[in-house]
């Protein structure tokens, strides 16, 4: 998990440059296969139920699994890029946001409070709480800002899969769902929107999208629970996973 965690974070660390306006996210997308290939690991991804490339790029009103292509990047874009490669058989799987030239007021409020809301999911894990707190105080956090919670996608368990139980949901009561346990893996990966929660999938069967066109964005780390708290498996080696890189 630590070398899955770490090829995932450098991936993301070596291809900020690469997030300019007039890029395209295909060529981001390439750079990642190509890190890949170099690095001599495989891509989660690719062949995962048919998803053909080794990121999913959501730019602005996209949730999650925006699929690269020939959209061409412009100034004050914001994007989530999410990497999942597998090392030894292990996974690691992380996103971020970028941002194509200038960042916008509220983009940049919105990053930084969904950012800000994947730590204080982070801050709870420990043995003996519950996946119901970690939820609890994500929603609690975004929810003070006035901004929402995404509830059709969460965060999974994973390992020497991609995808395993628990559902990791970014919202929830204090004290609901299971015990966390020392020596779990999972992700956490909330999804904050400036309007309304709500989703709707394109007709290309991947991307998704706020239905009110809000902005949305999204930060993932893949983390284990120790002894007396957790470890991340996905820091950025270049201290770059926020887009400030404060
Ligand atoms: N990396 C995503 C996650 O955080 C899953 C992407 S699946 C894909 O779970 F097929 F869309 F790439
Ligand atoms: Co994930
Ligand atoms: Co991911």
């Amino acid at each position: 998990m630590h070398k899955a965690g770490r090829v995932a974070a450098e991936i993301l660390d070596e291809i900020a440059p690469l997030v300019v306006p007039g890029a395209t996210t295909a060529q981001i997308d390439q750079a990642i296969t190509d890190h890949i290939d170099r690095v001599g690991v495989v891509s989660a991804t690719i062949g995962y139920k048919g998803y053909q490339h080794a990121s999913c790029i959501s730019v602005n009103h996209v949730v999650c699994h925006g699929i690269p292509g020939a959209k061409v990047l412009k100034d004050g874009d914001i994007l989530n890029i999410d990497v999942t490669v597998i090392v030894d058989g292990w996974y690691g799987d992380t996103s971020r946001m970028y941002v194509a030239g200038k960042l916008g007021r509220k983009a940049e409020r919105l990053i930084e409070v969904t950012h800000d809301s994947l730590m204080k999911g982070i801050e709870v894990v420990r043995p003996g709480a519950t996946f119901g707190d970690i939820g609890h105080a994500i929603q609690t956090f975004v929810e003070s800002h006035r901004m929402s919670v995404v509830r059709d996608f969460c965060g999974h368990g994973l390992g020497r899969v991609f995808h395993a139980p628990p559902n990791v949901l970014h919202y929830g009561r204090p004290g609901a769902g299971p015990v966390l346990e020392e020596g779990m893996f999972f992700t956490i990966e909330p999804m904050v929107n400036l309007g309304r929660p709500e989703t709707k999938i394109l007709p290309d069967d991947w991307t998704a999208v706020t239905r009110d066109r809000s902005l949305s964005a999204q930060f993932e780390h893949s983390i284990g629970v120790t002894a007396d708290g957790c470890e991340i498996f996905t820091l950025s080696p270049a201290g770059k996973f926020h887009p400030t890189y404060g």
